[in-house]
C-alpha cells in the first residue's frame, strides 16, 4: 500500500512502505529518512589511475572467458556441429531486456592445469518468463564442454547459492563428461551435484534441464536427476557410454540418435518430457516449462534515488591499498540511496562502522570495518547484527582492512572471547548475509567479517581486494619458496660443471599468473562468486538483496519466532 495523497481518511492506514515480493521497499513518495553522509573525498590521481588499471584488467579478463574455447572452438562448435553457443541460448531463453547476473565469470583462468574459461559451465540468474532462475549451461566450445575439477567446484557453489535463495534451477547439458586426464578429481565430488538436485527437488526447488549437446558418462544423470527435461532433436543425445565404447564393449554398430536421441528419450525411456524439433523451439518450450512452474514475478529493479555522490569516486577507493574510516563512508555514500544512513553506535569502538540504509528501496544493514576488530567493534558488531535479524533486514558486510599483523597477532583473550561472540551472533541470523571485499580481508577477519565458511548468500571482491585465509602463512611459504629456488639453482649450477645442460623448464599451461589471495586468484578458484567493477556496486549489490529476500520467508509471518536481542 503506497500514500497517493496527504489527505486521506484516518482510518486509512498511511504506510511508506509497499511490498515487492516478500519484501517491504521504501516508496518514493515517501520522506527520505536518515541523515545524508557527508562525503570527504579528496582526489587521489594515483589511485584513480590504479582503479582505472584494475578495471581495465578485470575487462580483460571477463572478455577472454566470453570467447570461450577460442575461434578453434567455436568454429567446430557453431559451424561445424551446427550448435549455438551457450550465451546466446541464455540470451533467447532470458526475457528480452532482462539482465544476465553471470557469477565466476572468471573462475577457471591461471589453473595449474591450464586455463578453463568460465570453468567450461556459464552461470548466473535471470529472468525468464518474470521468475528469477539460476542457470548452469556447459560450454561446448571449451573442450566439448567437459568438466575439469573446476567445473565441479562452480558448480557445487552456484547449486549451494540457488539452494540458499531457493532459486529453481535450469541446466543447459552440452557435455563430453569428465575430462578424463583429470578423471580421479572428478568422480567422486562429482555425483554430489546429483544428490544436490534431488535435495533441492525434494525441497521444492525446480530442477529443470534442457539437453543441447551430449549427456555422456556422468552428464547423463543431469537430466535424468531433473524434475523436467527438454531435449532437442538430432542434437541433444543422452547415454552413459556413447557409440565408440558401445562397439568396442559389444561390437555393436548404433548411431547416437539411436543410442540415445531425442525420439528415444521421449518416446521409449521416458528421460525427457518436451521434444524440440531445433535449438529454437527448444528455448521457447524451456520458457513454457519454467512459466510453468507457478512461482512469482520477481519485479525489477528500479533506481528512483540514487546516491548523491558520483560512482567514479568509487574507482578511486577500489584503486587504494585500504580505506580510512571517512573513506569508508565515501563508499557508503556512493551505494545507498540517496546517501542517507542511520549510524548505530557511532561513539563506540573505533574500527567498525554499522548502520542502515537502503539499497533501490531495499532495506539493509550495512556492516563496514577499517582495521582490526577490537572487542567493543565485536560488542557493536554483535548488537547490531542481532537487531537485524529481530527487523528482519539483510546484512551487508563491508571488508576493509590493510593488515594481518596486527589484527591476528595482537590480539588478548578478551579480544578474542568478544570476536567469538560476534562470530557467534552472523552465524546464527536467520536473515540473508551478502559480503563484499572492498579492500582486504586477512585472518580471523574471514569470521568477524562474514568471510566465504559464514555462508554469504554471494562473496564479492572488487577487483583489488585481497583475502587471506592466513597472510603470514603464504608469505612464509612464499620466502621458503624462492629460497629452495635459490638453492636449487645454486646446486644445479655446481652439479653442471661437469654435466650437459639440463632441459628447459616445462612451459606453464595457463597463460595466466594470479597473485595468491588476489581477487583474480580467489575468483579463478570459485573462492569469491564474482569480481565487482566498482562503479556497479550498488546496481550489483541490489540485485544480491533483491535475488537474496525473493523467497525469504517473513519473520513476522512466522509467529514466536522473534528472539530477544542481547546487547553484548
Ligand atoms: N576428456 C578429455 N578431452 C576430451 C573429452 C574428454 N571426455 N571429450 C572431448 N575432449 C577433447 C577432444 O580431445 C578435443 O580436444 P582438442 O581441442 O585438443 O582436439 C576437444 O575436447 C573437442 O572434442 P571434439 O571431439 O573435437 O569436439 P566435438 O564438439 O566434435 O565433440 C564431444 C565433443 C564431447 C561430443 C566428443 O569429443 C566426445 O564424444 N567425447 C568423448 C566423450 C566421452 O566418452 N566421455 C566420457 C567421459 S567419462
Amino acid at each position: 500500500m503506497s500514500i497517493s495523497t496527504p489527505f486521506c481518511r484516518l482510518s486509512r492506514i498511511v504506510t511508506p512502505w509497499k511490498t515487492v515480493g516478500n519484501l517491504r521497499c521504501l516508496s518514493t513518495q515517501s520522506r527520505r529518512p536518515f541523515p545524508v553522509i557527508k562525503d570527504e573525498l579528496n582526489g587521489c590521481e594515483e589511485s584513480v589511475k590504479k582503479g582505472e588499471n584494475l578495471v581495465n584488467e578485470l575487462r580483460s579478463l571477463v572478455n577472454v572467458c566470453h570467447e570461450g574455447g577460442g575461434p578453434k572452438g567455436m568454429e567446430r562448435h557453431v559451424k561445424v556441429n551446427k550448435k549455438v553457443f551457450v550465451r546466446e541460448r541464455i540470451n533467447r531463453i532470458l526475457d528480452k531486456d532482462t539482465e544476465f547476473w553471470e557469477l565466476g565469470t572468471t573462475a577457471g583462468l591461471g589453473l595449474e592445469y591450464g586455463d578453463v574459461p568460465c570453468g567450461g559451465s556459464v552461470c548466473g540468474v535471470g529472468i525468464i518468463n518474470g521468475t528469477q532462475v539460476m542457470i548452469m549451461a556447459n560450454d561446448g566450445t571449451v573442450k566439448g564442454g567437459t568438466f575439469y575439477p573446476i567445473t565441479i567446484t562452480k558448480q557445487l557453489r552456484i547449486q549451494e547459492i540457488a539452494a540458499q535463495n531457493r532459486l529453481p534451477t535450469l541446466q543447459i547439458v552440452d557435455t563430453g563428461g569428465a575430462f578424463l586426464p583429470l578423471q580421479a578429481d572428478i568422480f567422486l565430488r562429482g555425483g554430489r551435484g546429483f544428490a544436490n538436485q534431488a535435495l533441492m527437488s525434494s525441497q521444492g526447488i525446480q530442477q529443470v534441464a534442457l539437453v543441447s549437446g551430449l549427456c555422456t558418462a556422468g552428464g547423463a544423470y543431469a537430466p535424468t536427476m531433473s524434475d523436467v527435461a527438454i531435449i532437442t532433436h538430432k542434437i541433444g543425445n543422452i547415454y552413459l557410454g556413447g557409440p565408440p565404447l558401445v562397439k568396442a564393449a559389444t561390437g555393436e554398430v548404433i548411431s547416437g540418435e539411436e543410442l540415445g536421441g531425442a525420439t528415444m528419450h521421449c518416446s521409449v525411456s521416458g528421460i525427457t518430457d518436451h521434444f524440440a524439433q531445433n535449438e529454437e523451439e527448444s528455448f521457447e518450450i524451456t520458457r513454457d516449462v519454467i512459466a510453468s512452474l507457478n512461482l512469482p514475478e520477481s519485479g525489477h529493479l528500479e533506481d528512483v534515488n540514487p546516491p548523491l555522490y558520483n560512482e567514479q569516486g568509487l574507482l578511486q577507493l577500489a584503486g587504494s591499498d585500504w580505506l580510512q574510516k571517512s573513506d569508508v563512508y565515501s563508499v557508503i555514500a556512493r551505494i545507498v540511496d540517496g546517501s542517507r544512513f542511520l549510524e548505530f553506535k557511532k561513539m563506540f569502538g573505533g574500527n567498525l562502522i554499522c548502520g542502515f540504509s537502503y539499497i533501490m528501496g531495499r532495506p539493509v544493514g550495512i556492516l563496514a570495518n577499517s582495521g582490526p576488530i577490537t572487542g567493543a567493534d565485536a560488542q557493536k558488531g554483535g548488537h547490531f547484527v542481532q537487531l537485524c535479524d529481530n527487523r528482519d533486514i539483510p546484512i551487508l558486510f563491508l571488508q576493509n582492512s590493510n593488515s594481518s599483523e596486527e589484527n591476528s597477532l595482537s590480539v588478548d583473550a578478551t579480544v578474542l572471547k568478544e570476536r567469538a561472540k560476534l562470530i557467534q551472533c552472523l552465524s546464527v541470523v536467520r536473515v540473508p548475509k551478502v559480503t563484499l571485499n572492498l579492500t582486504g580481508a586477512y585472518g580471523d577477519e574471514n569470521y568477524t567479517m562474514c568471510g566465504p565458511s559464514f555462508q554469504p548468500r554471494f562473496y564479492l571482491m572488487w577487483p583489488g581486494a585481497r583475502i587471506h585465509p592466513a597472510e603470514l602463512a603464504i608469505q612464509q611459504a612464499a620466502a621458503a619458496a624462492k629460497k629452495a629456488a635459490r638453492e636449487a639453482a645454486k646446486a644445479a649450477a655446481a652439479a653442471s660443471e661437469n654435466k650437459p645442460p639440463a632441459k628447459a623448464p616445462r612451459k606453464p599451461l595457463s597463460k595466466f599468473s594470479f597473485e595468491p589471495g588476489s581477487a583474480q586468484w580467489a575468483a579463478s578458484r570459485g573462492i569469491c562468486d564474482e569480481i565487482v567493477n566498482p562503479v556497479d556496486t550498488r546496481r550489483v549489490l541490489a540485485k544480491a538483496l533483491q535475488v537474496s529476500m525473493l523467497n525469504h520467508v517473513p519473520l513476522r509471518d512466522t509467529r514466536g519466532q522473534h528472539r530477544s536481542v542481547i546487547r553484548m
